[in-house]
């Protein structure tokens, strides 16, 4: 397909709004005779409520309601799961007994006339607890890892014979390699506004899953789902932690329902630490058995990752291990150690930025041991097909990727010997390490109307947490129906609208842009169709495979007319005309080919070797993605996943106390990410690739990809620099001296 909006750089359609304070983010909506609410978090990380004293709180000035489970409605809790929540377990019940379950569950929640009261009257709130040592190590030897229950079919994977071949390979190495939990910090902490009216409930809600939460609140509370709404039309960020409907929006909504108020509850930085996910703390061996020239004979990836007691979270560890590289002997594993915490979630890259890590920390290692260039050990192990399914990929452009990246990186310049490379005292390491990411297709719907003043509206109940879905999504809508951008106006952000997927797992380009385009092809049906039917129009009478839609036009083709516009055929017709479509993977193509983005990342970093500090000086990263829409926030959305993977790498790390759970750094001064000064030239390049397989858009999707090879390779030049390999992220100062 020749194009004209899509693929071109445009700007932002939402950025004024974003920079004026002109978007609205979901503790923007103030209500009328709002009240606030505060919840009170347990103290303890493991045991029951023994007794609650609330009346100093309850007499306190502006204080409307203490909540607790004592005096808590018994709530429905009707069956809700969609593929967002773990597959098994069932959430947590807010306020329904007197159990604690992990250290900030939820155990209370006051409600007052102002925030500051409101939060007064919480910290004056007696709770006696017996607690009990709650377990939250995964390495304490107490843990039992378990097969995921769910994934018992898929936990264990295996081709040839991995283990036989390792003992008698001629080189190999064995590691193991652990990743920190992590939380996702976003900027805009969670935020849910709730106000009744009879049975119907209205949620301004910060939400990557409108239709989701939605439907689970509506379950909780036991009403249909038509009487309840979601609007989230702007996201501050999320990084995965609002996929899930957490406990806090429950609270809201009962809170609001029990006062008879609208309630305004905003969670605090520290209650974002353990109420709303995390990227689950991993245990991971990889071991790679090779030829002397460098041919792999063996792999084998065994990993775990933490969950809660009540839930068990799954992500897609091990996987990328049976197909990134060409193996004969292929051995996967992936458990569960369940800990006293809350569940975790879907956090930057879930899976396989954790996966990848080791795997590709291992290539590097590898590499040393054979005296071989780490690009080129991954030449020689480049697979023809994917063969942990056995069939073709749609696309895979790793090859171009390593070349287009190594080539703007300066790959060549680098000395192979570790602790070679010095600029001044500083010692400089490059390292490098591949990225991939499933590129999937979900189900999603979209509406298109057309007015008669020649514009189209067009609304998806999809979000934007900030990768540019509002202006790629306007690009397609405008390509498709043949109008400049600003005749579309493209709306998200409310579950009244057609349904969409989560906002995440890098396929709201894939998933909710095929269903717009699909939308756009049956709103331009629908108005030609009766376009035929008026006798008004030049057009009637005309057979339908008799005329065509161009640029936006109605006529014969060859007719050197201008033809008619969206605008005088509707407004001929006297009403706008509206159409809905929806869209979803060719179930034929999935089975038929394996379908991933590729891509490579090359960094590098600077170490003093008095001090132990590492700087990124720079990172330049690849991606074969398929079609890109827009370069310029395909760039954008590249240079924030390498940012969160320097994170990753150097910085981010979730320290609980053992004796009772606490997250001790649950604040932004403790709690590191990257900051301007931290952050160097970034660079991301697209190499040219077209896949007919995926989707009619021919996208494979972006995100997650450039944070999932960033943290292997700022590993793998921190071990170029300093000739220490550091297998446990984040890498600190003390790893490195
Ligand atoms: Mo992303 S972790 O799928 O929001």
């Amino acid at each position: 397909m020749t194009t004209s909006v899509i693929g071109k750089p445009l700007p932002r359609v939402d950025g004024r709004a974003k920079v004026t304070g002109g978007a609205r983010y979901a503790a923007d909506f103030n209500q009328p005779g709002q009240v606030y609410a505060v919840i009170v978090s347990a103290t303890v990380g493991l045991g029951r409520i023994a007794g609650i004293d609330s009346a100093m709180a309850e007499s306190m000035p502006g204080i409307i309601a203490v909540i607790t489970h004592q005096n808590a409605p018994r709530l429905p809790y009707g069956e809700h799961k969609s593929y967002i929540d773990p597959a098994v377990g069932e959430r947590l019940h807010v306020l329904q007994d007197d159990r604690v379950r992990f250290y900030g569950q939820p155990v209370a929640i006051v409600v007052a006339d102002t925030p500051d009261r409101a939060e007064r009257a919480a910290s004056a709130l007696e709770v006696v607890y017996e607690a009990e040592r709650p377990t939250v190590d995964p390495s304490d030897p107490t843990v039992t890892p378990i097969v995921p229950e769910a994934a018992a079919g898929h936990a264990d994977t295996s081709r040839g014979d991995a283990d036989g071949r390792l003992a008698g390979a001629p080189v190999k190495i064995d590691q193991i390699y652990e990743i920190a939990r992590e939380n996702h910090n976003p900027m805009e902490p969670h935020a849910t506004i709730a106000a009744w009216s009879g049975d119907r409930l209205t949620l301004w809600s910060k939400s990557q899953f409108v239709v989701n939460e939605q439907a689970e609140i509506a379950a909780i509370f036991g009403i249909p789902a038509g009487n309840v709404q979601v609007i989230c039309p702007f996201i501050g960020g999320a990084f995965g932690t609002s996929l899930r409907t957490w406990p806090h929006v429950t609270l809201a909504a009962m809170a609001a329902r029990q006062t008879g108020r609208a309630v305004k509850l905003v969670l605090t930085r520290k209650q974002m630490f353990f109420t709303t996910g995390h990227r689950p703390r991993t245990l991971q061996r990889v071991a790679l058995g090779a030829t002397a020239d460098g041919k792999l004979t063996s792999l084998l990836h065994e990993g775990s990752g933490e969950t809660s007691r009540y839930e068990q979270f799954t992500e897609a560890l091990t996987s990328a291990s049976g197909y990134m590289y060409s193996c004969p002997n292929v051995r996967t594993q992936y458990r569960l150690r369940q800990l006293d915490i809350g569940t975790p979630n879907h956090m930057r890259g879930p899976g396989e930025a954790s996966g990848i890590f080791a795997l590709e920390c291992a290539l590097d290692e590898l590499s040393y041991v054979l005296g071989l260039d780490p690009v080129e050990l991954r030449r020689r192990n480049e697979p023809e097909i994917d063969e942990s399914e056995n069939k073709p990929f749609s696309s895979r452009s790793l090859m171009k990727c390593y070349e287009l990246a190594a080539g703007h990186f300066g790959w060549s310049r680098r000395a192979p010997e570790p602790r070679s490379m010095r600029d001044g005292r500083l010692l400089i390491g490059m390292g490098m390490a591949s990225a991939t990411y499933p590129a999937y297709h979900a189900p999603s719907s979209a509406r298109v109307r057309l007015l008669p003043d020649g514009t189209a509206e067009v609304a998806v109940a999809a979000s934007d947490m900030g990768p540019g879905t509002y202006t790629s999504m306007t690009q397609v809508a405008a390509e498709t129906l043949g109008l400049p951008m600003d005749q579309v106006r493209f709306s998200l952000g409310s579950s009244d609208f057609p349904p969409a997927p989560s906002h995440g797992g890098s396929w709201t380009m894939a998933s909710v842009g095929s269903a717009i385009r699909a939308a756009c092809i049956a709103v331009q049906e629908k108005a030609a169709r009766q376009a035929v039917a008026d006798q008004r129009l030049p057009v009637f009478g005309a057979a339908l495979d008799a005329i065509e839609w161009t640029d936006g036009r109605l006529r014969r083709p060859g007719d050197l007319s201008a033809g008619q516009s969206y605008g005088e055929v509707v407004s001929s017709l006297g009403a706008p005309i509206e159409a809905e479509a929806s869209s979803q993977r060719d179930k034929d193509a999935a089975e038929r080919y394996s379908m991933h983005s590729f891509g490579a990342v090359f960094v590098e970093v600077a170490v003093d070797p008095d001090v132990g500090t590492i700087r990124v000086r720079r990172a330049v990263g690849a991606y074969g993605i398929g079609r890109v829409v827009n370069p310029r926030l395909a760039a954008s959305q590249c240079t924030g996943g390498m940012i969160g993977g320097i994170g990753m790498a150097l910085m981010e790390r979730t320290v609980l106390d053992p004796r009772d759970g606490r997250p001790v750094n649950a604040h932004m001064a403790d709690y590191l990410v990257p900051v301007n000064l931290d952050i160097p030239r970034l660079e991301a390049y697209f190499v040219e690739e077209v896949d007919p397989h995926v989707n009619p858009l021919g996208v494979k999707g972006l995100g997650e990809i450039a944070l999932v090879g960033m943290a292997p390779a700022v590993a793998n030049a921190v071990f170029h620099a300093t000739g220490k390999r550091v297998r446990t992220l984040p890498i600190r100062i003390e790893d490195v001296l």
